[in-house]
């Protein structure tokens, strides 16, 4: 059975994509399960919107991170109350009615960073925050924890906690505009809700007079491994901190798999994260530029494994083909062959039926020009203009001329000097009048009834005897054999030596 899994993302960044090629490999170990994505741009109406039609669409299971708690909450119990299992991941809904969650602690996450900034100023300085999209779960607990972990700690003050979207040019404007309402405020450090913000907050600092004077420190939250990724920016001390928010895709789809399948999961689980400063992160760098490495190859050899697959289904479909095709080869062959049988076999017959019993046609006498051929009464009763058959084909008595002519025809058989005045000659006849009167009698000329009288023999000696095929040339009248095998295949469409197979 194929699993249809719909993946709701509430946003679509490098973090995003990060997991959701994770999530692809994770698909790539079950062979029944398939994925579907939608990214909402970080707008709550879009992605209800895409989460009503992912479940419209019959999905099986939901994994989704709703953009705000309680804007998405509403179509996430839709899912759930239809009895499509829901796995919320990363952000956080107001509702209980989901089958499982799976993310880091946003709260303790803020809470080390308030901590880390605290130590990193000594407990001494000002520090602005931008805070991520107003309403999204990450953003409130980051706050929190952030907030809490400094409330004791009265030497760092919190100058102003600014409002981004999680984006880099939300975080450029709303500090762009602090430090315009806010030209003497001396910052000693901005901690992002996400690096990406931290760096948009770096930006706007930049271009601003406060560069000259001082430059804060800058902390933000993802630890994105990768070009420009938070742990590549922190080694470059382009950020002073980040925090790994752990993205782990493929354990999303495990977690999913197991709720299909009915096998036990956790409806809890909490993902594990660290602290990316300049301490680490050169080692950490390393590492997760090995592990993208093998991630990397993993998707190559998935392609290939796909491409082989794909190889292998048209190779099959080939193969099918190959042996449909030799098999009506073989029917059409074995067809052929028992029509070829037939033919000789009616062949055969014909010619053992008719040799001996030659006969005339049944007919009215064919105009003889200038009347000098007079046909008798037996001939004339047996002739017919009409009827095609062979003239030497017998249905019934034979006429007395044409026993005649055949005699004539059959005791010299075997000569091959003989000629149509020869057999005139022993009928009594002048050629022309054994002409017009065999053509008026059989249709044929008396050279054609020669020659067809003597492959009739030369059929019946082939069947009967064990002469060779040039001894029966020579005994019906041929003196070539070549040539007695040319005449003999118009006439029977076969070479002699087929009559013996
Ligand atoms: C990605 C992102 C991350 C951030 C998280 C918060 O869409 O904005 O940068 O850590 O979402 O939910």
């Amino acid at each position: 059975m194929k699993y249809r899994i719909g993946i709701s993302q509430c946003s679509d960044d490098i973090w995003r994509n990060k997991q959701n090629a994770e999530l692809r490999m994770g698909a790539y170990f079950h062979d029944n399960v398939e994925l579907k994505f939608a990214a909402a741009y970080d707008s709550d109406e879009r992605q209800v919107q895409q989460i009503d039609s992912l479940v419209n669409d019959g999905i099986d299971l939901m994994i989704v991170a709703p953009n705000q708690v309680q804007t998405i909450s509403p179509a996430i119990d839709r899912a759930y109350e239809k009895g499509i299992p829901v796995i919320v991941f990363e952000r956080k809904t107001s509702s209980r009615k989901y089958t499982a969650f799976i993310g880091a602690d946003n709260y303790e996450m803020g809470r080390m960073m308030g901590e880390y900034i605290a130590s990193r100023l000594h407990g001494q300085g000002t520090v602005l925050e931008i805070k991520g999209l107003e309403g999204s779960s990450s953003a409130i607990e980051r706050h929190n924890g952030f907030m809490n972990a400094l409330k004791d700690t009265p030497g760092i003050k919190i100058v102003g906690s600014l409002q981004g979207d999680w984006t880099e040019e939300s975080a450029v404007e709303a500090m762009k505009q602090w430090l315009a309402d806010n030209p003497d405020n001396r910052v000693d450090c901005v901690f992002g809700h996400n690096d990406r913000m931290a760096m948009g907050a770096r930006t706007a600092i930049a271009k601003s007079s406060l560069a000259t004077i001082h430059v804060p420190l800058f902390c933000g939250i993802d630890g994105l491994p990768g070009e420009n990724g938070g742990i590549q920016l922190v080694r470059d001390s382009l950020l002073d901190a980040s925090y790994i928010y752990p993205t782990h895709g493929d354990q999303i789809i495990e977690l999913a798999v197991s709720i299909l399948e009915g096998k036990p999961y956790k409806k809890e689980t909490m993902l594990m994260s660290a602290l990316v400063t300049s301490d680490n992160a050169k080692v950490l760098l390393m590492q997760s530029e090995e592990l993208m490495r093998q991630a990397d190859h993993l998707d190559q050899l998935h392609n290939k494994a796909d491409n082989y697959l794909h190889e292998l289904d048209t190779q099959r479909i080939v193969n099918w083909l190959a042996i449909g095709i030799i098999a009506l080869l073989i029917v059409i062959f074995v067809l052929f062959y028992l029509y070829h049988l037939r033919k000789i076999s009616m062949q055969r017959e014909r010619v053992v039926n008719t040799l001996w019993n030659m006969e005339p046609q049944k007919a009215s006498p064919s105009p003889s020009k200038g009347g000098d051929v007079q046909i008798d009464d037996a001939t004339q009763n047996s002739v017919s203009s009409g009827n095609q058959t062979s003239p030497l084909e017998g249905t019934g008595e034979a006429s007395p001329f044409l026993s005649r002519f055949r005699e004539a025809v059959e005791a010299r058989l075997s000569d091959s000097d003989l000629s149509v005045d020869d057999l005139a000659a022993d009928m009594n006849l002048s050629r022309v009048q054994l002409y017009r009167k065999v053509k008026a009698v059989t249709g044929s000329s008396p050279v054609e009834l020669l020659r067809t009288a003597r492959l009739n023999r030369a059929y019946q000696l082939l069947l009967t005897t064990d002469k060779s095929v040039s001894e029966v040339a020579y005994a019906v009248g041929f003196t070539a054999p070549s040539y007695f095998t040319k005449c003999f295949k118009e006439e029977y469409g076969m070479v002699p030596g087929d009559v013996r197979k």
